[in-house]
């Protein structure tokens, strides 16, 4: 099985690194192939310009935006490791989902709406925040988020979402709750 991880975090020394090394490491310790765009370590450019603007309707994408689709094809489940940042992803990892998930390549209009066209993935999401969950979940601050990333991107795209989990409070928790944190998510890789 091929799976992509798609990681957005500037930091080599943050949790979030962690985890992402976690996960490459069960996931090869379980035998699938894997890849891994690191959108900052690759400087991705997330900003949509008015070019490209315009090759968003046209299908017509540069040769950076074509690898990238092409890791995607290539992927049967992917994966995205990313903190929360003003109650969303990282605004790299954004600019990724404008530049990358083009109409043609990700989804496409028809009669009767969009369609979906990578149907047949599967998505996990592990997403850490700086809140508690008491903060976020009473003001639908995680439904938003389940929404916009899940129903608004992956799911509108046909992706199938296996699991998104939210790690809470990540600056506050000891070094014993990262622990268990990274071995809940390596848990779930081997129901994949
Ligand atoms: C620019 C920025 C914006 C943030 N916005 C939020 C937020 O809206 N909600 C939240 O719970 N945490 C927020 N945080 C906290 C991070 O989510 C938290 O520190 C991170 O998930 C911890 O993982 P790390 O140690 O790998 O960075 C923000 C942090 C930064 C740097």
């Amino acid at each position: 099985m091929n799976i992509l991880i798609v990681y957005a975090h500037p930091n080599k020394k943050s949790f979030n690194a962690a985890l992402k090394e976690a996960v490459i490491e069960q996931l090869k310790e379980l035998d699938y192939d894997v890849r891994v765009r690191d959108l900052y370590e690759i400087q991705f450019d997330p900003v949509l310009k008015e070019d490209n603007y315009t090759e968003f309707y046209q299908t017509n994408a540069p040769e950076d935006i074509l690898y990238e689709q092409k890791e995607i094809s290539w992927a049967d489940v992917l994966i995205y490791i990313f903190p929360t940042w003003w109650t969303g992803m990282p605004a790299i990892m954004k600019g990724y989902f404008d530049k990358v998930f083009t109409n043609g390549f990700a989804f496409r209009f028809t009669e009767k709406g969009a369609v979906g066209l990578l149907d047949g993935k599967r998505a996990l999401i592990f997403q850490t925040t700086g809140l508690s969950e008491e903060d976020l979940k009473p003001k639908q601050l995680i439904a938003a988020m389940e929404t916009s990333f899940d129903l608004g991107i992956l799911h509108y795209c046909g992706v199938n979402i296996l699991t998104h989990k939210f790690y809470y409070s990540l600056p506050y928790l000891d070094q014993d709750s990262k622990k268990r944190v990274i071995q809940e998510v390596k848990d779930q890789l081997i129901m994949i």
